[in-house]
């Protein structure tokens, strides 16, 4: 029997490394993604040799190629979309940089490596994107961070009614 695969954004802390233990307890081979090296080298050294890390900072375009590349190459059979962060402060208060930096990572390369991972998927493959009850809020705040999330959910329900047929 082939051996299910995944690959995991931002798995070096939070929701992300939850999702690499238990992907590893439900018998997944699993590739870690996110920026410190450090913490993915510890992750994998704790859930064994047969992982692997890819160090890469999703809001360089070059660094996502990496990472498209590889799921063109590895054909997961899971994709989790989880890499993400917030700002909160009023809009005209967070520099305008660290807006689009934000929507680099939650957006931009979601939507990158969704379409990467859905263009090679074969039926029984998966896609989970991480979204949060801030996508149902418009958030003051928080209007960037919740209006990623919105988009997340939208474009995320849409793609599961592309793809509901490919089951
Ligand atoms: N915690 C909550 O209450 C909550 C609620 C709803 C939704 N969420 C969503 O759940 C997801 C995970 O959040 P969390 O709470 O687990 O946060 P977290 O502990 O801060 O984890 C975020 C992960 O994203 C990675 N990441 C951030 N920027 C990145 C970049 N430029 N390139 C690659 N990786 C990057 C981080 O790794 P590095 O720093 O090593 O790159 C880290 O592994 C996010 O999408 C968040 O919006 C969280």
């Amino acid at each position: 029997m082939k051996t299910s695969t995944a690959l995991v954004t931002g798995a070096s802390s939070g929701i992300g490394s939850v999702f690499a233990r238990e992907l590893v307890k439900d018998g997944y081979t699993v590739t870690c993604v996110a920026r410190n090296e450090d913490k993915l080298k510890d992750l994998v050294g704790e859930i064994g040799s047969e992982h692997r890390y890819l160090r890469a900072d999703l809001a360089d375009e070059a660094q996502r190629q990496i990472v498209c590349e590889d799921i063109r190459e590895s054909q997961y059979s899971l994709l989790v979309n989880n890499a993400g962060y917030g700002i909160y402060d009023r809009f005209t208060t967070i520099a305008i940089d660290k807006s689009n930096h934000l929507i680099e990572v939650n957006l931009k390369a979601l939507v990158q490596l969704s379409h990467v991972f859905l263009k090679n998927s074969k039926p029984g493959d998966a896609l989970i994107n991480v979204s949060s009850v801030l996508s149902l809020l418009p958030y003051p705040g928080g209007a960037v961070y919740s209006a990623t999330k919105a988009f997340v959910t939208n474009f995320t329900e849409a793609l599961w009614y592309e793809h509901k047929d490919k089951e």
